[in-house]
């Protein structure tokens, strides 16, 4: 492994947002003064220690053309794909091209995430700077846990304390990740984030405790909640 790898970053963007019922896909809705994939880029550019970032688009995004960061320099445009996994493919074979090594390391983080506080990147970048694997952020669940059976009653309260739910960034090396996606992909297994790919792959992904506010906009409600704090 080269001794030191540099950092890259993929923004998956092509999805259409079809939780949020709004009029386009939720990247391109408004928070605050503007558009959440605006705040999600904010998050990493100036960041001192990343090499460069992609942002995966639908090819037909009448959108992102639009957006003052459309010409920036410092991002660049990649292939979404039907999946998000075949978007963050597409993010990486753009970083393949920018120069990105096999041993890199790819952080790979929802353009519907943003939030993201910079102590978070952080510890993220500096926990898992010399781990074998890498990981994601993650935050431990708080509430109560159960499982319910087919006519919605309780079968049984799950032992929460081993529970924790999966949040981007999530960083891996630029081989390791591209190897578990396309492999995973080609045997139809279901990989909702870039840590079930490396599972598939026999890994095991480190979880670093994040902020449970760097939430994933889903549904309207996410988006008002954010709305509101970032007024007070
Ligand atoms: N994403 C992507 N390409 C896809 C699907 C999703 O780049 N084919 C991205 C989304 O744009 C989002 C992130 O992956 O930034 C997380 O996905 P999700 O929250 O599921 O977003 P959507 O798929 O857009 O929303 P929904 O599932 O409600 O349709
Ligand atoms: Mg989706």
């Amino acid at each position: 492994m080269s001794k030191h790898p540099s950092f890259w970053v993929v923004i998956p963007a092509a999805g259409v947002g079809s939780r949020m019922r709004a009029d386009r896909p939720k990247q391109y809705l408004q928070l605050a003064d503007r558009t959440i994939l605006e705040h999600t880029l904010d998050c990493f550019l100036g960041h001192p220690g990343l090499k460069g970032m992609v942002v995966s688009l639908a090819a037909d995004d009448p959108w992102w053309p639009s957006l003052g960061y459309a010409s920036d320099p410092r991002i660049r445009r990649a292939e979404g794909g039907v999946e998000r996994a075949d978007s963050v493919l597409g993010g990486l074979r753009l970083l393949s091209e920018l120069g990105a090594g096999a041993d890199d390391w790819v952080l790979v983080h929802d353009a519907a995430r943003p939030n993201l506080a910079r102590e978070d990147l952080d510890r993220l970048l500096s926990e898992l700077a010399g781990d074998p694997v890498g990981g994601l952020l993650a935050v431990p669940v708080r509430d109560t846990l159960k499982r319910v059976g087919p006519d919605g009653r309780v079968l049984e309260t799950v032992d929460r304390s081993v529970i924790w739910q999966a949040y981007t960034p999530q960083m891996f090396r630029f081989s390791a990740l591209q190897e578990a996606l396309v492999g995973a992909l080609a045997e139809n297994v279901a990989i909702t984030d870039e840590a079930s790919a490396l599972e598939w792959a026999g890994q095991s992904p480190r979880l670093i405790e994040g902020r449970a506010d760097n939430l994933k906009i889903t549904r309207p409600e996410d988006l008002q909640w954010l709305q509101q704090r970032w007024k007070s």
